[in-house]
């Protein structure tokens, strides 16, 4: 696969790329495009059956080296989430022919959908300029001498539809929000530590233009992020709370959105440690956080949106020595709720508590949003199609639902309510951190956190454990980690 994907301005390509429904004929627009008839002669070969994904060749013999047929599946109920997969299809062919260049010319057979299937060809571009960018990441930096390198190779792709071509540029910078998550999820725990974590975030908002700081050490107490200081305290790699922020080109007339990540850069379970194999990928339990990051970059550098946007990264490894914290002790948080441990690996709510009292606190936020490889139990209820959300707020609950459609990163909603709450008082402290019954554990977590948030700001929960990794190879992805959340975010804020 190529490492790079940019979009250049007019030129010849090396291939051509046409689009094709299934049971159809290559349409005008397209046939337009590919003069040689090499591309329509193939629309009608039996292999081209327009299938999703699919992909038939042609060698015009002049012009383009080639021209691809990429399948879009049944006109009649297209979505444009369908262009994501189509793009990976066309990323592999491409990249298996070491095609240098392409005509990205899909938007032909989309303007010849009826005006009542609402297609924007902008979002379409997005869509499939995300696709190729998705298609494009690799990790290959950690191989070492006993491994061939492979060729670095770029691909340049060209569009001649206005339209369609500023959505590829969007859908190009937004997948680099994307990929960046996914990088920062798959680098290994012992070089993604927190301090590593926050000197690549100096890195980042030095090359955007966001603001960067980070709160450790001695700070952590002055200003009473207690879950940091408790989760952190047994590893030898020290805890840290990220805060990034942007500011618009007008300056601040606005309250920000606040966004808060869980950023366990691994989890061990603590003391109340993980068995069975069920440590095995904990690197990724700071994948919130990683999401948070990437969303950043993308408002820094396509976003652009005229509200400030504050990030906060809660930063810690959950280890265990003989200073862990332990099933048993009871803390007290910085808006003075008091919360017994049950379960050292219920630790995610407890640096989330300090965000979320920071952000109520100190930030004015006119919404919050925090995202958490929180519960094994949300990948029970909702598997990978769906990231559980709770959010109460009826307005900012309907822009998680939109940003959700045009990410394709899917929520759904999930309950509050004062049960649940009260399934969270302890006997001695306030509240404990994970209740002595199996029931509802991924609710369980948004009702503890509910405990850290001000009344009257609207506040929404993302639960990522099913999302934001996958074991197969699917549409525009290779498994590894999905980067599941940048870009809902980034719609978001959008919306916002
Ligand atoms: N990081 C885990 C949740 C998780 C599980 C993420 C699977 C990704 C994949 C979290 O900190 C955890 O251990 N949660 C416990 C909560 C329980 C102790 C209340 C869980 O889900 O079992
Ligand atoms: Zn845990
Ligand atoms: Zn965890």
């Amino acid at each position: 696969m190529f490492d790079s994907v940019t979009l250049a301005s007019r030129g010849t390509a090396n291939v051509l790329v046409l689009a094709q429904f299934k049971g159809e004929k290559l349409d005008a627009n397209s046939k337009k495009l590919d003069p040689s008839g090499a591309g329509a002669d193939a629309s009608g070969r039996a292999e081209a059956t327009g299938e999703l994904g699919s992909i038939v060749q042609a060698f015009p013999g002049n012009g383009h080296e080639r021209v691809f047929i990429v399948g879009l599946g049944n006109k009649d109920c297209f979505d444009p989430a369908r262009l994501r997969t189509a793009a990976g299809s066309i990323a592999r062919a491409l990249s298996k022919t070491k095609a240098a260049s392409a005509d990205i010319a899909v938007h032909a057979a989309l303007s010849k959908l009826p005006k009542s299937a609402k297609v924007d060809l902008h979002a379409c571009g997005s869509a499939m300029g995300e696709g190729l960018g998705i298609a494009s990441w690799n990790y290959d930096i950690l191989r070492g001498s006993a491994t061939t390198p492979k060729d670095r190779t770029k691909l340049a792709i060209h569009c001649n539809d206005a339209k369609f071509r500023g959505g590829l540029a969007r859908g190009l910078g937004l997948s680099e929000g994307t990929n960046i998550a996914r990088t920062l999820s798959q680098t290994p725990p012992n070089i993604a530590t927190p301090a590593w974590i926050a000197s690549e975030a100096k890195k980042m908002a030095r090359k955007t233009g966001l603001k960067c700081t980070v709160v450790q050490g001695k700070a952590l107490e002055t200003e009473k992020l207690t879950g940091l200081i408790e989760v952190g305290k047994a590893s030898e790699h020290k805890p840290c709370m990220i805060r990034l922020e942007y500011t618009p080109a007008r300056g601040k007339t606005k309250d920000p959105i606040v966004l808060v990540g869980k950023t366990m850069t691994y989890d061990s379970g603590g003391l109340s440690i993980k068995v069975g194999g069920g440590m095995r990928g904990m690197k990724r339990d700071k994948d919130g956080g990683c999401a948070v990051f990437g969303a950043m970059h993308s408002i820094a550098t396509v976003i652009k949106p005229n509200r400030p946007v504050v990030a906060l990264l809660m930063c810690a490894e959950n280890s265990i020595s003989d200073e862990a914290y332990r099933p048993d002790d009871v803390i007290e948080f910085r808006n003075g709720v008091t919360v017994e441990i049950t379960n050292t690996d219920a630790e995610g709510r407890l640096v989330l508590a300090d965000g979320l009292c920071w952000a109520c606190d100190k930030e004015s936020p006119a919404a919050i949003l925090d995202i958490a490889t929180l519960t094994g139990g949300v990948v029970v209820a909702l598997g990978s199609t769906y990231a559980g959300m709770w959010c109460d707020d009826d307005d900012f609950r309907a822009i998680l639902d939109d940003a959700g459609d045009a990410s394709d990163e899917r929520v759904w909603r999930l309950p509050h309510h004062a049960e649940y709450r009260q399934l969270m008082r302890s006997p001695v402290a306030d509240i404990l951190n994970s209740a002595p019954v199996r029931a509802a554990h991924p609710v369980q977590g948004a009702a503890f956190l509910s405990y850290f948030v001000e009344d009257g700001i609207p506040w929404a929960h993302v639960d990522i454990a099913g999302t934001h990794s996958t074991d197969k190879d699917s549409g525009p992805f290779i498994s590894g980690p999905t980067g599941f959340g940048a870009r809902l975010i980034s719609e978001m804020v959008e919306r916002f």
